[in-house]
């Protein structure tokens, strides 16, 4: 087994394939998510939310990041790593963008990073490809500029639409391998996926994008509260308080630990 690599990524859109990409922030379930196939993890920012207990993406940085990024990398054998450069990160130049970007490489062992923004970030993704670092873009429902954006809202709609076509553009030109679509009109990240060269992920983006991406704890039922977009593929919520609630009643009565589980 080899790594995917951003080639496997440019190679799938040229032949039609779909791919899944999901979110990971820890060893196990990262390892699971490898051995089940999925080609790209993201060592999302929303770790704030959903690993920190934030309630925005906003006060996570590159040392909350590296942590969690190194322990992916470690734990997968087969799945491209990107991790997310945090709100602060990379905005102020060129410059900072390839130091955070190293760092997250370097301590992390990420392959790739990931940036919010389209036209204002095209420097920042000219440098870091420059210097070798493969970038995904984010456009749409970016959240680390929630209070500009005024929420978490369906971006790109009506007249918006072509800005956003533009700022995907710019990305491509700039050099970014791919570009994820967040919380966009699906007929909008359709057109888009049809203009650009480089895979399109989607997230409320609807069907006609190259690949889709969720947070885990989304899909398999963890987080409490989730957006329309998300379907849910497990209820791990429901399990681990079932079995937390059985432990803790097996304690109280007695029954765990038993011989079986002890030592003579
Ligand atoms: O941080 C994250 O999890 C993301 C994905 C939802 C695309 O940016
Ligand atoms: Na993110």
């Amino acid at each position: 087994t080899r790594r995917v690599t951003v080639r496997d990524i440019a190679l799938a859109k040229e032949r039609g394939e779909r791919w899944p990409m999901l979110t990971a922030y820890d060893a196990l379930t990262a390892r699971v998510f490898d051995e089940a196939g999925i080609p790209v993890l993201l060592v999302g920012d929303s770790a704030a939310m959903v690993v920190y207990g934030h309630d925005s993406t906003i006060p996570v940085t590159v040392d909350d990041l590296v942590p969690l990024t190194a322990a992916v990398a470690r734990a997968t054998r087969r799945a491209l790593v990107v991790a997310d450069l945090p709100f602060g990160s990379y905005q102020a130049s060129p410059a900072q963008a390839l130091d955070s970007a190293a760092r997250l490489m370097k301590e992390g062992g990420a392959q790739a990073v990931k940036l919010e923004g389209g036209r204002r970030v095209a420097p920042q993704v000219e440098a870091l490809v420059a210097a070798g670092v493969p970038v995904m873009g984010h456009l749409g429902l970016t959240p680390q500029s929630v209070h500009t954006l005024g929420g978490y809202r369906v971006q790109g709609r009506g007249e918006a639409a072509a800005g956003l076509l533009a700022d995907a553009k710019e990305l491509e030109r700039a050099g970014a391998f791919s570009v994820v679509l967040e919380c966009v009109p699906a007929e909008l990240a359709t057109r888009v996926t049809a203009e650009l060269g480089i895979p399109t992920i989607g997230i409320g983006a609807g069907s006609g994008t190259d690949a889709q991406v969720l947070v885990w704890q989304d899909m398999a039922g963890l987080s409490p509260r989730v957006a329309k977009f998300v379907k849910t593929y497990a209820n791990l919520a429901d399990t681990l308080a079932d079995a937390a609630r059985s432990y803790a009643e097996e304690v109280v009565s007695g029954a765990f630990p038993d011989p079986e589980h002890s030592y003579s």
